[in-house]
């Protein structure tokens, strides 16, 4: 029997949509009425007990970014210098594993990240798990409903690449029916609940320039997850189509249902990015957040291109992520840390992207390349922006 309090109730949160969710459904919903509350876009966990569990990691890791990952990285360069290596090239990654692995104040932040990481993971994930029956309607009602619309494709040939758990999220993005849910909850600790109102999101695409014409029909974002970005993208160009795409279905499902209750109008297709089902010439923007340090180097040149093949030319391509600007890499310590990534935080890719240069792999797409486009993911880098001539 489930408990109406632990619910992920309010996923729906309103009452007209909890109506129009009773009658897709051709029964009474299942779900509170009454949720617990919703923040913005966000909604309150089900229970405070796990809310409260979440927090405190939130908190732990706020801890850990502000005081001992600042004591780590003065302790990472002291050690490295005192070891006589060159900080201003990459040099040799066993050599720095070495090094720093055998330093207890770098080892401890490096597994007080990746633990309290396994740790959300899995308690969002038994959550779910918890209440899977009425989760898994709550989805199954939305796909009824509008604004906008859900393509999903069962007979997609999902890729090995895209089936790893990146980041350790249980299952990924495609081997867990509550992906989506899992991803949504389980980053809102990795950012620091900056996701809560979508607000980073709004944040990212601020830079996202119009083509010189002005005119913006029809906008694709690439491998769009919880579909945040998207939403950022329609409130900036409410006059055009919004398109969204990603590997994994139940990412989208959860994407779409959230999309719905926030009354935005997205179209959500299950595709690959490199691959997709659009004709030439066919979008004036396409975007991705965060999704090309997740496929191995050779995709993201084919995700460049078949995004040179969909935008019409004078469209801009506009693919941010954590390297897409000027953000260091080349010394010890950017070499290190993204191998930590790599090998702690399972992100399998992200020595490939490590070493990619994102200007080049654009200008073989086809794309002309300003390397000195607006902001991006943070206040101080430059991203790389791609316009098709
Ligand atoms: C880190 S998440 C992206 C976050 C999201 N864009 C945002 O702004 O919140 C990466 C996403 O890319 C998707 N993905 C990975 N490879 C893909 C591909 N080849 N085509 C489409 N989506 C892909 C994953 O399923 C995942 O949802």
């Amino acid at each position: 029997m489930i408990n109406r309090r632990n619910l992920f109730a309010g996923t729906m949160a309103t009452a007209s949509t909890a109506a129009t969710l009773s009658k897709a459904m051709g029964k009474e919903a299942p779900f509170d009425w009454q949720p617990r509350g919703t923040i913005g876009v966000f909604e309150r966990l089900p229970s405070l007990n796990v809310e409260s569990e979440l927090d405190f990691i939130t908190g732990y890791r706020a801890w850990m970014g502000r005081s001992l990952a600042k004591q780590a990285h003065a302790r990472s360069l002291d050690v490295l210098k005192r070891a006589g290596v060159n900080m201003n090239k990459d040099g040799n990654i066993n050599d720095l594993v070495r090094i720093l692995t055998e330093d207890q104040t770098v080892s401890m932040m490096v597994h007080n990240i990746e633990r309290s990481q396994e740790q959300f993971w899995k308690l969002v994930k038994q959550e779910c798990d918890r209440n899977a029956e009425v989760l898994l309607e709550e989805m199954a009602a939305a796909e009824k409903l509008g604004p906008g619309t859900l393509q999903l494709n069962a007979d997609l040939d999902i890729p090995d690449y895209a089936c790893y758990e990146i980041h350790i999220q249980p299952g990924g993005y495609v081997g867990d029916r509550f992906a989506g849910h899992i991803y949504f909850y389980g980053t809102a600790t990795v950012l620091m609940g900056g996701n809560g109102q979508d607000q980073l999101q709004r944040a990212w695409v601020r830079g996202v320039p119009r083509p010189a014409d002005g005119k913006v029909k029809r906008i694709l974002d690439q491998g769009t997850s919880c579909g945040q970005f998207a939403h950022a993208l329609k409130d900036k160009f409410p006059e055009a189509e919004v398109w969204a795409d990603d590997v994994g279905g139940p990412m989208l499902r959860f994407a779409h249902m959230n999309s719905v209750k926030l009354g935005k109008e997205i179209h959500y297709v299950q595709q690959l990015s490199e691959m997709t089902q659009f004709p030439d010439n066919h979008f004036d923007i396409v975007t991705s957040n965060l999704l090309i340090h997740e496929v191995p180097a050779t995709k993201i040149d084919e995700i460049a291109k078949e995004a040179h093949r969909i935008l019409r030319p004078g469209g801009v391509y506009y693919p941010l992520d954590s390297y897409s600007g000027d953000q260091p890499r080349g010394t010890a310590l950017a070499h290190y840390n993204a191998w930590r990534n790599y090998r702690w935080n399972h992100e399998v890719w992200w020595m490939e992207y490590y070493g990619y240069d994102h200007a080049k792999g654009m200008r073989d797409a086809g794309f002309k390349v300003d390397e000195n486009g607006p902001k991006g993911r943070t206040d101080t880098t430059k991203n790389v922006i791609g316009y098709k001539v």
